[in-house]
């Protein structure tokens, strides 16, 4: 894992749904490259739900990622537009990548949310769906 220092963080980036988002993601794998000092599922993650909030947002959006302790990665990513619940549909989805791989590969929708729990130590949405938090524990080295 990469050595980062905490005192750059948290790194706070708002945009508009309306927005070519393009440079926005390729500037959030970088911090999180930096961090884990290369590609993880934890970035795929997080792009997941940047696409669903840029999906369903109506104006902005806001993503906080932040590194603490220089140990735990947590992300939050809000938006102001359609809400869901969140916590529910995460709730039906098994934490066995193996297992949800083989229930869900063939639907129409629903991976983006399954990658969000299998790439983070917890993944939960706020009471209106509106704002997710993503975390994950870097591993000891
Ligand atoms: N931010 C959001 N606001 C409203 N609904 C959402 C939001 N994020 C996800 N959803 C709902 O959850 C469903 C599953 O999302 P996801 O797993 O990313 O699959 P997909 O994006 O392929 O549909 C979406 O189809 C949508 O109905
Ligand atoms: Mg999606």
């Amino acid at each position: 894992m990469g050595k980062e220092n905490s005192s750059a963080y948290p790194v706070r980036f708002y945009t508009s749904c309306r927005s070519d988002n393009e440079w926005l993601r390729l500037k959030i794998s970088e911090v999180l490259r930096r961090i884990f000092n290369g590609h993880s599922l934890f970035e795929v993650a997080v792009q997941e739900a940047l696409n669903n909030a840029l999906h369903f947002a109506k104006a902005k959006v806001s993503i906080k990622i932040n590194l603490l302790c220089g140990r735990r990665v947590v992300v939050r990513i809000q938006h102001w537009g359609l809400g869901f619940s969140g916590n529910t549909v995460l709730n039906t989805i098994e934490k066995d990548f193996a297992i949800q791989i083989e229930n869900r590969l063939m639907d129409e929708s629903g991976r983006g949310l399954m990658i969000m729990k299998a790439g983070t130590h917890c993944a939960c949405y706020n009471k209106d769906g509106k704002e997710v938090l993503l975390a994950v524990r870097l591993p000891a080295y």
